[in-house]
């Protein structure tokens, strides 16, 4: 954890990761041992960490932020064992994914088993609006997963739809960790919109950076593979601007690489994507978002905590992981 968005609440940080391993025991040691396998694998922990700053911006005392902020991670990692079944990908974290490793029924049944300890330690925490919070988040994220998935090789998929899988699919769920760790925290009505609005812009550049790096990325830099979003017949928005700037015969092409999904168009498509400027729009667009998420930002006192939000915000549009 280099970052200084960590360490100001390295210590909150240690105890969520304890936590975490803590509350994977299973009767039944096959759960023990898919769940161990991914989330010992790490990943960023960007959601822990965005309620354990939400928490401390609002000048939370106790210690249950730790609890939810292990929720969190928990409903994140089993949407990634969903998504990785759905998506057909096969590396996550630099290792085969669970998929791969086990097959598609393990991958499914130990998501179900994260998912619903999250909501046993939900219900530990005992707080009404906590729960709102994060059942309404993981309802509004599977009907954006099944909303993208009626987008699937379709070449006409708007901007407009695009955006709102992005916030239903992604953003929801950031959104979801920085309102509930002020929501925990008591915070004032306005302390509690402003950490609602920075989640959901954060989120919303976070996955636009995201379908950027499935073109533009590096497979030993993401720890899973490139192209994937493409193979799958993804419509993401480097493509739709594409097909909007192209001429008649790129946005041929075009067209016809999302119907057929022939990765050996790969090579060209990118040609395409950036000479049309798909990549930069995209670009542009998460900048945006992440300057709209620290203006909201500004409706807190500031702190470290703050300072941290705006670096991970910074972080979110330059990653190239
Ligand atoms: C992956 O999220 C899923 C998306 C929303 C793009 P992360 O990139 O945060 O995954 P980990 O947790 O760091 O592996
Ligand atoms: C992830 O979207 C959104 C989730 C609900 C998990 P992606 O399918 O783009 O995430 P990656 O690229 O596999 O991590
Ligand atoms: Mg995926
Ligand atoms: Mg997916
Ligand atoms: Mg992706």
């Amino acid at each position: 954890m280099k970052y200084p968005f960590y360490t100001v609440v390295a210590n909150d940080f240690t105890a969520v990761d304890q936590l975490i391993i803590g509350s994977l025991s299973s009767r039944v040691p096959l759960v023990e041992e898919i769940s161990g396998y991914l989330i010992e694998a790490g990943g960023k922990r960007l959601r822990p960490l965005l309620v354990l700053l939400a928490a401390n911006a609002c000048n939370y005392k106790a210690s249950k932020h730790i609890n939810l902020a292990a929720i969190i991670e928990f409903l994140h990692t089993a949407m990634l064992l969903h998504d990785d079944v759905v998506d057909e990908s096969d590396l996550r974290r630099g290792r085969k994914t669970v998929n791969a490793a086990w097959g598609n029924p393990a991958s499914v049944l130990v998501g179900d088993f994260l998912h619903s300890r999250a909501f046993e330690m939900m219900v530990e925490i005992g707080n009404m609006r906590v729960m709102e919070i994060l059942s309404r988040a993981t309802n509004t994220i599977a009907e954006g997963e099944v909303q993208q998935l009626g987008n699937i090789r379709n070449p006409d998929t708007t901007e407009a739809n695009y955006l709102q899988v992005i916030a239903r699919k992604t953003a929801m769920l950031f959104e979801a960790a920085s309102h509930s760790g002020a929501v925990l925290a008591n915070a004032s009505e306005a302390e509690e919109k402003a950490l609602q609005g920075y989640g959901l812009h954060l989120g919303l550049a976070f996955q636009l950076i995201d379908d950027i790096l499935d073109y533009e990325g590096t497979t030993a830099d993401l720890g899973k593979n490139v192209g994937d979003d493409f193979a799958e017949g993804k419509v993401t928005l480097p493509l739709i601007i594409a097909m909007r700037n192209g001429d008649d015969g790129q946005r041929a092409f075009i067209r016809d690489a999302i119907l057929s999904g022939d990765i050996s168009e790969m090579a060209q498509l990118l040609s395409i994507v950036k000479a049309t400027g798909g990549l930069q729009y995209t670009s542009d667009m998460a900048r945006a978002e992440v300057d709209k998420a620290i203006n909201c930002l500004a409706s807190l006192p500031s702190s470290k905590y703050t300072q941290a939000m705006q670096n991970l915000a910074e972080f979110a549009v330059a990653r190239r992981y």
